[in-house]
């Protein structure tokens, strides 16, 4: 069975491009970036020139450009860095109800070392409201921290104007921009953020690489002490494969950019449409328009999203019921109960994320199954009965 990938959220392949160029890194090229001979000075070129390809994409400089593990650790990074760095001017943080579990875990560890956290609500799109922002800040605010997009309903929030207030406060702003980076236009300084997090498993690279962004004249303690990589902000021996591979991700992202917003928004509106119009009693999640490309999350009364993933796993269709750190949980995802979805709603709901190798083709046999599944889920539904 061909299989049909539609979860790019959780995780992108890797680019045969990308995996090329990191192999030489395993091999020929393997040496310490630390090392005063060639082989390292070669590997150390090598992540410089990956430094610039990241910065590039984002529009920031390459000084300003901290390789990390991931998405986790830059969000851990930026939101532990500021807050300890600035313990001695306050201890207030504003953040939002539908953070990734990295920013909100995080932010819940730092409440329970004396700082006080802030969760923002959102509308019924997932939409944060700016005026929410001002209001929340007081004299001891030290950090913003609003993602860019929803992993889970791709909703794009309003971070430019989030981004003027917190600079006309003086308040070091950062933003997880992990499931934009690489999809649609993202500029730290239209956007006005000091800190930006990216990760290169969502952009066609690999797994365990990520960047943290830090606005020049931030100020954030380090995150890992030891030697003196990544001007002392980040230490330990670097990840010289998954720089290599993040760098040439990006390089081929900033080229990709638009034609491929174009292609997938097309093909994304394609199937919100086919869904609400072929199966009754479903709800699209999220705003219609200002929402990533490649975003589609529905709630399918009566039925739960693990039977639907389930069902579509048998025909060879990779879905998710939300994000996919908290997929394998029973949970409600906190993100659709943020948006005031009940636990039975947010149950039903199922999140289809598109990408590279996506086709009209795949989205047709989407079209074609789905409605199938769900029609036999319901006819065997106990919540439709107590619906009747
Ligand atoms: C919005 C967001 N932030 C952070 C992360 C974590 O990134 P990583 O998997 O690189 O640790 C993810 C991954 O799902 C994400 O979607």
């Amino acid at each position: 069975m061909k299989r049909i990938y539609l979860d790019y959220a959780a995780t992108t392949p890797t680019d045969p491009e990308v995996a090329r160029v990191m192999s030489l890194y395993l091999t020929d090229r393997f040496g310490n970036p630390s090392s005063t001979y060639s082989y390292g000075q070669e590997a150390k070129g090598t992540i410089e020139e990956a430094r610039v390809q990241v910065a590039e994409l984002i529009g920031a400089r390459d000084d300003e450009i901290v390789f990390t593990s991931g998405g986790t650790e830059a969000d851990n990074f930026a939101v532990k860095g500021v807050a300890f760095a600035n313990e001695n001017k306050g201890n207030h943080l504003i953040t939002t109800s539908i953070e990734h579990h990295a920013v909100i875990e995080t932010c819940r560890f730092l409440g329970g070392k004396g700082f006080r956290v802030t969760y923002l609500p959102v509308d019924e799109y997932g939409l944060v409201d700016p005026g929410d922002v001002k209001r929340a800040v007081t004299n001891k605010t030290i950090l913003i921290s609003v993602m860019h997009a929803s992993n889970e309903m791709g909703t794009i929030e309003p971070i430019a104007e989030i981004g003027k207030i917190a600079k006309e406060r003086g308040i070091p702003f950062h933003t997880d921009a992990v499931q934009t980076v690489g999809h649609i236009p993202v500029d730290v300084n239209k956007l006005e953020v000091d800190l930006l997090t990216m990760s290169a498993h969502k952009l066609y690279g690999p797994k365990g690489i990520g960047a943290l962004y830090i606005r020049k004249g931030t100020k954030l303690v380090p995150f890992m002490h030891g030697g003196e990589q990544e001007r002392r902000r980040r230490a330990g021996t670097e990840n010289v494969p998954g720089n290599a591979g993040l760098g040439r991700a990006a390089e081929l992202a900033q080229q990709e950019i638009s034609e491929e917003m174009e292609r997938l928004t097309y093909l994304r509106d394609k199937l919100i449409k086919g869904i609400l119009e072929g199966i009754d009693h479903t709800h699209l999640n999220g705003p219609p328009s200002r929402r990533l490309p490649n975003n589609v999350n529905v709630t399918f009364d009566f039925v739960e999203g693990e039977s639907i993933v389930l069902n579509l796993d048998l025909e060879g269709i990779c879905a998710s019921t939300g994000s996919a750190c908290s997929s394998s949980s029973l949970e409600s995802s906190h993100v659709l109960l943020a948006m005031g979805l009940s636990p039975e709603q947010a149950h039903g709901s199922l999140r289809l994320t598109l990408g590279k190798w996506t086709t009209e083709e795949m989205i047709e046999q989407v079209l074609d199954v789905l409605p199938r599944i769900i029609g036999k889920l319901r006819a065997i539904s106990p919540l439709l009965r107590n619906h009747r």
